[in-house]
């Protein structure tokens, strides 16, 4: 267990990104309540998604993570969850069957509400109010009322993922994702674009795979994994506060755990070694996810990974490069050979929207699409020049029709923005993109892993 480390040790340590709460007696209340609201996941759950995880850094396996940017209490809908499920699902098996890999499936829902922003301020005709901070600190609105932070929005946050994990558990484990279903996955908007007829076509093949597999004996009542799928949460571990009300000591092994979600992440904004975070991160026990971005001195990355894997346990560091797709060559390669020079077990994933997000001439801001699969085709090249293995994908995305990010085989065009512009931050993938790029990045890993294969075989040989 961590040295010197309580679920609280962060307090007073420097810390960004948080809010200032004017009245404090009201905020501990919340946290009271909290700290008796049961746990959200357990710490088995998270143990499970750690070992899955190490079989990623060893190259057998696939993380697939995503979800919104920022969930909200507006767009809190079975429908909204059921869909982004559904592409999150068709991702992972376009990825499992096209390049024959195991998916490990983690999806930014139920407690990604905290938003760290460039300026704390946002100034409007001249007036200047607190920055939206997600709903689980402040309201969207630009009203004096609605950006002062406000503690009972935890508590809010605190049941909206309780319902939201208690819906995606059982689409998980209740019949939605068994493999039959494999066609209904395919949302009625997407069906006829071309990314939707080769998602059919693959469709039809697992079917065909499926009928051999019955006529042999294995179905979905013999076979648990056909029926069922194993789904993670996760999110970005901002609001401390809330963090440390949901942490638990785990009866079994006596380790705390952060229950909010299986993964929590390190933000690019708030990595710094000595901060809070950092500090918080240290004692949890849950795997946990690094944003890297160009920002990041490679001695710093080396002193995290110390820190929060002194043991250099496999699974619990996953490592989300966010480079942006004209700096991958630029920054990524220096920190993947320090990780091989030191030893470090890491998890390689690939977050291709955080640095490609430019503002359009219509004022939204957007992620142009062929940048996204630019920085993705880049990340794999780079890692199959360094001996390294590409093993995850993170992106924002959505299973409604939105028209976020330019591009794409609907071709957002930046009138077309406007159309369906819904994000409460920033702007994510439709279906249809998310599920072209879930192609590119099979063809991608199909690849890798030949290349793996033959060198392995050459080895030996
Ligand atoms: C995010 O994942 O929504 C985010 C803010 O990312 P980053 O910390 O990489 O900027
Ligand atoms: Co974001």
């Amino acid at each position: 267990m961590a040295q010197d480390w309580t679920p609280d040790s962060w307090r007073g340590l420097p810390i960004l990104q948080v809010p200032e709460y004017g009245d404090n007696a009201k905020v501990e209340a919340v946290e009271t309540e909290l700290r008796r609201q049961p746990p959200l996941v357990f710490a088995g759950e998270a143990r499970r998604l750690k070992q899955q995880l190490a079989n990623v850094a060893d190259g057998k396996a696939f993380l697939l993570q995503g979800g919104d940017c920022a969930e909200s209490f507006a767009e809190f809908s079975a429908n909204n969850i059921r869909d982004t499920f559904r592409v999150i699902l068709q991702m992972a098996v376009v990825l499992t069957f096209g390049a024959a890999c195991p998916v490990v499936k983690v999806g930014r829902m139920a407690g990604q509400f905290a938003k760290p922003r460039s300026e704390p301020v946002e100034v409007q005709d001249g007036v200047e109010l607190p920055s939206y901070r997600g709903d689980i600190v402040n309201g969207i609105e630009f009203e004096t009322d609605q950006r002062e932070p406000n503690p009972e929005r935890m508590l809010r946050a605190y049941h909206q993922a309780a319902s939201t994990l208690n819906l995606l558990r059982a689409f998980a484990q209740g019949g939605f994702a068994d493999l039959q279903k494999v066609h209904q996955w395919n949302l009625d908007f997407v069906a006829d674009s071309p990314e939707g007829e080769r998602y059919e076509a693959l469709a039809e093949r697992i079917g065909e795979t499926l009928d051999f597999m019955e006529a042999c004996g294995l179905t979905g009542d013999a076979v648990a994994q056909l029926r069922e799928t194993e789904f993670y949460t996760s999110h970005e571990g901002l609001l401390l506060r809330y963090e440390e009300a949901l942490t638990r000591q785990d009866s079994l092994t006596g380790g705390w755990y952060d229950c909010s979600a299986h993964l929590v992440w390190i933000g690019d904004r708030t990595r710094q070694p000595d901060g809070a975070h950092v500090e918080f991160f240290r004692g949890i026990e849950n795997p946990v996810g690094i944003k890297c971005g160009p920002t990041l001195e490679t001695d710093d990355l080396m002193k995290l990974i110390e820190v929060l894997n002194p043991e250099n346990e496999p699974g619990r560091i996953t490592l989300i490069s966010r480079m942006g797709h004209e700096n991958v060559e630029k920054y990524l390669p220096a920190l993947i050979r320090a990780v091989q020079r030191e030893g470090f077990s890491v998890v390689w994933s690939s977050d291709p929207m955080h640095g490609n997000t430019i503002k359009a001439s219509s004022g939204y801001k957007t992620r142009p699409f062929d940048r996204i699969l630019s920085e993705v085709r880049r990340v794999f090249d780079v890692h199959n020049a360094e001996g390294s293995y590409a093993g995850g994908i993170h992106v924002e995305m959505t299973g409604q029709d939105v028209t976020e990010c330019l591009g794409g085989a609907q071709a957002i065009d930046d009138d077309g923005l406007s159309q369906r512009y819904h994000t409460h931050c920033d702007p994510r993938l439709n279906a249809m993109q998310a599920l072209e790029l879930a192609f590119l990045i099979a063809e991608a890993l199909k690849e890798q892993r030949a290349g793996q294969r033959q060198k392995v075989a050459a080895a030996a040989s």
